[in-house]
């Protein structure tokens, strides 16, 4: 019998970001969405399988700290919730206890899809612990129904992309390159390592009350097939003008929807500036991409990033930059 699993997980970057669900049962978004696995923001995680089906708990050690501490009620709720959505998915009759114990190398709740390597983490030790074995497919689709989304986008290895589908089946992630494809980087600019006071889920619910809404999945139909084609030919300006271009749709949708979502702060704003400037400069070329939160996601290619390291570590607004490159999906590290 299996006593413990380590797995560990990316989070992802979205290029085009997913924002709004058709069906928050299922998590069915309304678009189709593509990201990067980044090799530096990872979640190990470490589960040991009990016999006593009655334990059920879940430690996590939050970056930078030493310690590991019992998650919270809500937390753990969902976990609970999501052990038994994948005993159902996984059409098992066996049932276990759990302890479980979580670490990041980043921040997480600010805006670097820490949920998103969580989940992901978590499918994949659910799986394992029911001893059911998924192909990648199923494996995106049990992410997916975790309740945070874009996890499904974690499995598959390097450039992921999550057909929207319209329904549990035919929604899912898989690879559209493998990390190898292309040396981008994703240069993560902590401007502030504190949680975010409104999550995904619930920002999600209220997508459709922005006017802005339905033009911006008007012209993500377009961007879609745009960004495909600059990804396989490598045109990394156009790559990056469309990035930045989804980005901004987004958050214009998360700033008119409502109640309204400020995710932004000054310190935000402060570096969409710079990194702009710099590009005007024709110095180094940089994009940014932002999600749930106010820290920055800089892509760019290999050639530049020390530059931009040099560059930004001396500015005021930042705390800290997190170095990434793409990286393979969740992975088993070991099963004891
Ligand atoms: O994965 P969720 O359901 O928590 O939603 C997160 C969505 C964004 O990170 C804001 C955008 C994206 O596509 O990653």
């Amino acid at each position: 019998m299996i006593k413990k699993i380590k797995v560990k997980s990316p989070a992802n970057i979205a290029f085009i970001k997913y924002w709004g669900q058709k069906d928050n049962q299922l998590i069915i978004p309304y678009n189709d969405s593509f990201s990067m696995n980044l090799s530096a923001c990872l979640t190990y995680l470490e589960g040991e399988i009990l016999e006593n089906k009655e334990i059920k708990e879940v430690f996590i050690k939050d970056y930078k700290k030493e310690n590991f501490l019992k998650a919270n009620t809500e937390i753990l709720n969902k976990i609970i919730s999501f052990y038994s959505t994948a005993k159902k998915f996984l059409n098992s009759k066996k049932d276990f206890g759990f302890r479980i114990y979580s670490k990041n190398t980043f921040p997480k709740k600010s805006g670097i899809a820490g949920s998103a390597s969580f989940f992901s983490a978590l499918a994949l030790f659910f799986a394992t612990a029911f001893e059911k074995k998924l192909n990648q497919k199923q494996l995106s689709i049990l992410a997916r129904l975790s309740g945070s989304g874009s996890a499904c986008r974690s499995i598959p290895d390097g450039f992921s992309w999550w057909r929207k589908g319209n329904n549990n089946e035919t929604s899912y992630a898989y690879s559209l390159a493998p990390p190898n494809f292309w040396d981008l980087r994703d240069l993560v600019l902590i401007v502030n390592p504190q949680e975010k006071k409104v999550g995904s889920y619930e920002g999600h619910q209220q997508a459709t009350t922005s006017f802005f809404f339905k033009f911006r999945l008007k012209e993500l139909k377009k961007r879609l097939i745009m960004i495909k084609k600059a990804f396989f030919k490598k045109d990394f300006s156009l790559f990056g003008q469309l990035l930045e271009e989804d980005a901004l749709s987004m958050h214009i949708v998360m700033m008119t929807q409502r109640p309204p979502l400020y995710y932004w702060s000054e310190k935000t704003f402060s570096l969409i500036k710079k990194i702009v400037e710099l590009r005007k400069s024709g110095k180094m070329e940089g994009y940014y991409t932002i999600d749930a939160g106010e820290n920055i996601h800089l892509i760019c290619q290999k050639n530049d990033y020390q530059q931009f390291i040099d560059y930004f570590k001396e500015q005021p607004e930042i705390l800290k930059i997190i170095d990434n490159q793409p990286s393979t999906g969740a992975k088993i590290i070991e099963i004891i």
